[in-house]
């Protein structure tokens, strides 16, 4: 409660952010952004500067409010020795009952995480997704708007599950995948790449152009 927050991003996804953290009753501190033309506000908080520039807030925790996956972890490696912020909207319903949502991590409204689950680091789980009960889903995977993981799934290290995807149980998806919107796995994807379709099949493109790859 009240707890000061840094927010790195201001662009949408950071918005939603302090969003959430307003309604957790803790304080948005601000913004930082690389960009050096973002202004000296954004959504109604102050840009403190880049995250290269900026002076250490000792009592803030931080958040890193950016989709890109890659971008995420350059920057939760780069940025060392500071508390991370795990953003829980309060409408989101977690299970008590062995679930463990890791630091950096947003979740935002109407999440349902059931029994079992581990999240891990710099996740987001976005608006209305449902991941079941004994699910992995390793650091700075995204899991979109409405996507649904069945029970016992295992999705890779900075893997993105697109807009109302759905993944059958028992189901593991390898790092570096990004499932299209309203795609459909019903089996092991072992490549990374980009997969579309019901059920998903791989798009016809080079490895390096997948979408989380950036
Ligand atoms: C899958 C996706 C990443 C592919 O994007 P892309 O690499 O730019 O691919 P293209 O748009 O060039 O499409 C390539 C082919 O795949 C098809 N395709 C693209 N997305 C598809 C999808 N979700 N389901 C089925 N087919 C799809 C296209 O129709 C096209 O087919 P064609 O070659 O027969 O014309 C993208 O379409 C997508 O679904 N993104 C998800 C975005 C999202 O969930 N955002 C969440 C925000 S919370």
């Amino acid at each position: 409660m009240n707890e000061p927050v840094i927010i790195i991003g201001a662009g949408g996804h950071g918005k939603v952010v302090a969003d959430i953290v307003c309604r957790s009753r803790d304080r948005v501190v601000g913004f930082l952004d690389d960009n050096p033309n973002c202004g000296s506000s954004f959504s109604g908080f102050p840009v403190l500067g880049t995250t290269a520039e900026f002076t250490r807030v000792p009592e803030a925790s931080y958040i890193i409010a950016i989709g890109n996956a890659r971008v995420r972890e350059r920057l939760a490696a780069k940025i060392q020795g500071i508390k991370w912020y795990t953003a829980v909207h309060p409408s989101a319903v977690i299970s008590e009952t062995g679930t463990t949502v890791g630091e950096g991590t947003v979740i935002m409204a109407n999440v349902v995480i059931n029994p079992g689950t581990t999240i891990g680091r710099h996740c987001i789980i976005n608006s209305g997704a449902v991941v079941e009960h004994d699910n992995v889903i390793e650091d700075f995977v995204h899991v979109s708007v409405g996507a649904k993981l069945a029970g016992s799934v295992h999705i890779g290290r900075r893997s993105w599950i697109g807009i109302g995807a759905s993944v059958s149980n028992n189901v593991v998806i390898c790092e570096d995948c990004m499932i299209g919107a309203g795609g459909v796995v019903v089996r092991d994807i072992e490549k990374p790449g980009t997969y579309a379709g019901v059920p998903v099949k791989r798009l016809e493109k080079e490895e390096e152009n997948c979408l989380c790859k950036v």
